[in-house]
């Protein structure tokens, strides 16, 4: 049974202040660590072994997920000292592989909300007979991501990671985080230095005359490294666009975990997580939005696609959009915060402190 690296040693640094505490993949979305969502779609194509790649923030992993019995899998947790980087961390945990040279193994990106065919991308791997097959998906703006152009077999041609100028965007094609390596091509990664999978691996490998295979679909597809994300990922989660066998209860408008509270005449939508122990108080509007654990959102608050954080508070009338509410920040009544804005974990914004329109 193919076996699969989970890469989740970055910092996370557009995420901040959420990451600040909390490694990326364990940032809740839809209720439960993001991680879980991948591991379950993992497990569902059959994957029962997957090594964490960890770095940043490393210790919290194995306390939540163990050995991953719960999950139905096994896990082993491998840490960086230093950030290897991509293809580094890949090479660095080889030896728990136990698949033979010529075997798929699965490399999987941390961040990463997507409705993939896993066992499909084995199976172009296996009858195309590639060193190295990749998940492609189409963007508008490509510039943030690995560009993979490809001939008209699926063969990748050239590797361009994060284009610097208007001539290097020369396809819409992107990497979109899942590889499947013939082993045999991990263990040729340089060993004990950093290396990054798409600035050196990829690019060496089609350098020497590699086979790398390209496999393109248009199913649901997210990168959740910034907030505005991270939070539309949460929310396609609950409203079931993006699927996951590990949501935490039926999808629709909303999710509500079991030990918050919300008050009656509260109006939860657009795929809106109300996490453990949180509250909402009464005529609140919450939509597309998250709030973490026993973060408190007080009457008359109105919140859209905000990303609250873990014990924080939102004060009376305050209005969100496009926030996000670092852990334990506390955001007074009468404010209004609006796209993009970062509160800081444990930071006071005094009431009717902050305002973009003129007068209320
Ligand atoms: N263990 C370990 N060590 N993991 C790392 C390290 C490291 O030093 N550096 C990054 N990672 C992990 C991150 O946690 C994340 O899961 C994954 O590797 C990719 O890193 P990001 O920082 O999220 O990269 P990106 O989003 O800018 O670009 C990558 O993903 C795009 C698709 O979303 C690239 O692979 C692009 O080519 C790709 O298009
Ligand atoms: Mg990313």
């Amino acid at each position: 049974m193919t076996e699969a690296i989970l890469l989740v040693g970055g910092k996370g640094t557009r995420l901040r202040p959420l990451t600040v505490h909390t490694p990326k993949p364990m940032v809740p979305a839809a209720g439960v660590p993001f991680l879980t969502h991948q591991l379950a779609r993992a497990r569902a194509a059959g994957v029962e072994h997957i090594v964490l790649a960890t770095s940043y923030l490393a210790e919290v992993f194995e306390p939540y997920f163990g050995d991953g019995s719960a999950l139905g899998l096994r896990l082993e947790y491998v840490t960086e000292e230093e950030p290897l980087g991509t293809g580094g961390a890949i090479r660095n945990v080889a030896s728990r592989l136990h698949s033979g040279p010529d075997e798929p193994v699965l490399i999987f990106n941390g961040d990463i909300l997507t409705g993939l065919d896993i066992r499909a991308l084995v199976r172009t791997h296996e009858t195309t007979g590639a060193d190295v097959s990749l998940h492609l998906t189409k963007v508008t703006d490509p510039r943030a991501y690995g560009l993979v152009p490809t001939d008209e077999t699926g063969r990748v041609t050239a590797f361009l990671e994060k284009p610097q100028t208007p001539e290097e965007i020369v396809t819409d094609q992107i990497n979109a985080g899942a590889y499947v390596f013939r082993r045999s091509v991990i263990d040729t990664i340089a060993v004990g230095r950093p290396v990054s999978v798409e600035r050196e691996t990829f690019p060496d490998l089609l350098s020497a005359g590699a086979h790398l295979q390209g496999m393109v679909d248009s199913t649901y597809w997210l990168d959740l490294g910034t907030p505005a994300a991270f939070v539309r990922g949460s929310s396609d989660l609950v409203l079931g666009r993006a699927p996951s066998p590990a949501v935490p209860g039926r999808c629709g408008d909303r999710l509500i975990l079991p030990t918050a509270s919300v008050a009656t005449d509260a109006k939860l939508t657009g795929g809106t997580v109300v996490g453990e122990g949180a509250f909402v108080g009464e005529g609140a509007r919450i939509s597309g939005s998250t709030l973490l654990m026993g973060a408190v959102v007080e009457p008359g608050a109105v919140i859209t696609d905000s990303l609250i954080g873990a014990r924080s508070r939102i004060g009376e009338r305050s209005v969100l959009s496009g926030a996000v509410v670092g852990d334990g920040a506390v955001v007074g009544a009468d404010n209004e915060l609006r796209d993009g804005v970062r509160v800081w974990c444990d930071a006071r914004i005094p009431a009717g402190a902050v305002r973009f329109s003129s007068d209320q």
